[in-house]
């Protein structure tokens, strides 16, 4: 089946924490429109640009398998839609199904453009576990006060951190404990009913603890994939994730608090504003939560590694795990923070990132339309595959945490094996980095705290029924490997879910080349693809 979405990107004043400001949306809502549809379907959005700025939208975690044109990242799989323009994304969900995002991918506008992408399984195939009576959205989300864009302008121009959001949002509310607050969301259950919540972490900054007083959850499936239950009273979702889990109402009344906050491996609290909500059993007559809880502390990493380390996919008969045993491909990628100088910033100096001490820098052509044509000098698909200085993360801080500036893609030829052990090195402050890889769902093979050990660490990989997903977090001085399979041909970004982490240059491109068989090639672009 083809569904038809119109996706008009219009201002709408908006008000939120007692004061109203115009923000850019899809089509006048906030948090965005819910794209639904069912596994293998066709997916047609028109989007027309009616706003002063540029736009472009991403269908995160979407493979976009052959069709990376309607991928969306700003300058890499297009250019962007102009004020006036439109563009038609169209792409199949194929053998994908559970829940995903789509947000807005040029400069920081997903602040405000964001929605959640629900794929039912295909008619007559059930869901892997018992059926729950109602499925309910729960989008998560920064506020800020200010215009974002000024906020992440001014970041960039004075080479300093951008200022924290000043709230946490659920379904687009602070909820009702913020002071100076609009009512915030509320989840109304029956007793007795299961629900499906399907939660969206489209926050721009900030990983997120998740919490509903009184109740446990079962997290049945993250990132359109389905995972082995197994039950928790707290979720950890990073930005571009989400999360299905399963909520039994078996405290028969009440009101309960909802509570979200940001986690962050670093002792001194720098953000611990906590975004709410209610869950109500009906016939409750409470106006306010008579059942609270409090949030888990913000650098509670033992919590993030157990609920990670929970986490393994089905690998049943249906659904089964392919990871992939023969590597063509063994990459590691050191990521962090540096700094570079600036004669124009407050310090004389810039914060940047870097992926092997690369920071990357958005060209002015789309890189996948210059793959395409052929067109020179737009990159150099030198990338290093390993980092460029040794590093030791347990030893001093370098005394020179310069980048060098590059577009470099990383070239892989079509239906390579890839293994990527990304190494946190968190060089200036304790950082995580949400990783996302557009275009495919790879699997997450092992993970540790400290230096990756390339003797014994691939020991202790699991290979059998590691859970898959699109974006993984990579720990706070610690590393995460991946595998996948490059049977996508095109340009494919690679980068850190934490936009200010982007915005600095935490990114790369894999350009994986066509195959030879019929249907192993990148389709060619569609005739209203943006020009730049
Ligand atoms: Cu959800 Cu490249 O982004």
């Amino acid at each position: 089946m083809v569904r038809h979405y119109k996706f008009s990107v219009v201002m709408k004043n908006t008000t939120r924490l007692c004061a109203t400001k115009p923000i850019v949306t899809v089509n006048g809502r906030f948090p965005g429109p819910k794209l639904y549809a069912r596994e293998d379907d066709t997916v047609i959005v028109r989007v027309i640009n009616h706003v002063t700025y540029n736009v472009t939208l991403h269908w995160h975690g979407v493979k976009q398998l052959r069709t990376g044109w309607s991928d969306g990242p700003a300058y890499v799989t297009q250019c962007p839609i102009q004020p006036g323009q439109s563009y038609i994304y169209n792409f199949t969900l194929s053998g994908q199904r559970g829940t995903l995002l789509w947000h807005a991918h040029i400069s920081w506008l997903r602040a405000t453009m964001y929605g959640a992408i629900v794929i039912l399984p295909k008619r007559g195939v059930p869901y892997p576990f018992p059926k729950p009576d109602r499925e309910v959205v729960v989008i998560l989300g920064e506020w800020w006060k200010a215009d974002v864009e000024a906020v992440i302008n001014q970041a960039i121009q004075s080479g300093l951190p951008p200022n924290i959001s000043d709230a946490h949002t659920i379904n687009g509310h602070p909820g009702p404990t913020s002071t100076c607050s609009s009512q915030g969301y509320t989840l109304n259950v029956e007793s007795g009913k299961t629900y499906m919540l399907r939660i969206v972490n489209a926050a721009v900054n900030d990983e997120l603890f998740f919490k509903i007083s009184g109740h446990q959850l079962t997290v049945v499936e993250v990132d359109a994939i389905y995972a082995k239950p197994f039950k928790t009273d707290t979720l950890f979702i990073a930005p571009g994730q989400t999360t299905n889990a399963l909520l039994t109402a078996d405290q028969g009344a009440g009101k309960y608090l909802v509570v979200v906050s940001p986690f962050m491996d670093a002792p001194i609290p720098v953000d611990n504003i906590t975004g709410t909500a209610i869950l109500s059993y009906t016939g409750t007559l409470a106006a306010s939560p008579t059942v609270l809880t409090t949030s888990p502390s913000q650098n509670a990493t033992q919590l993030t590694s157990s609920f990670m380390d929970s986490l393994k996919s089905l690998n049943s008969k249906q659904y089964p795990a392919n990871v992939p045993l023969a590597i063509d491909h063994s990459l590691l990628f050191t990521i962090g923070v540096g700094v570079n100088p600036c004669s124009t910033c407050v310090n004389g100096s810039r914060l940047v990132s870097y992926i092997n001490n690369v920071t990357f820098v958005m060209p002015t052509t789309g890189l996948l339309e210059a793959h395409y044509y052929n067109i020179g000098g737009v990159f150099t698909v030198d990338f290093p595959g390993n980092p460029l200085i040794a590093f030791n993360y347990t030893g001093t801080q370098p005394s020179n945490m310069q980048t060098m500036n590059g577009t470099r893609l990383y070239r892989l030829a079509y239906n390579s094996t890839v293994q990527v052990v990304i190494q946190g090195t968190a060089m200036i402050s304790p950082e995580s980095h949400p990783t996302h890889l557009h275009g495919f769902d790879f699997y997450a093979v092992g993970r540790g705290l400290g230096n990756f050990d390339p003797v014994n660490d691939p020991k202790k990989f699991n290979l059998i029924d590691p859970i898959a997903r699109n974006t993984i977090g990579v720990p706070s001085g610690g590393w995460t490997a991946i595998r996948f399979r490059a049977d996508n041909p095109g340009v494919w970004l690679l980068h850190c879910h934490l936009e200010v982490h982007t915005t600095w240059g935490l990114k790369m491109a894999f350009l994986v080349e066509n195959g030879k068989g019929p249907n192993e090639s990148l389709v060619p672009p569609p005739s209203d693809l943006p020009k730049c």
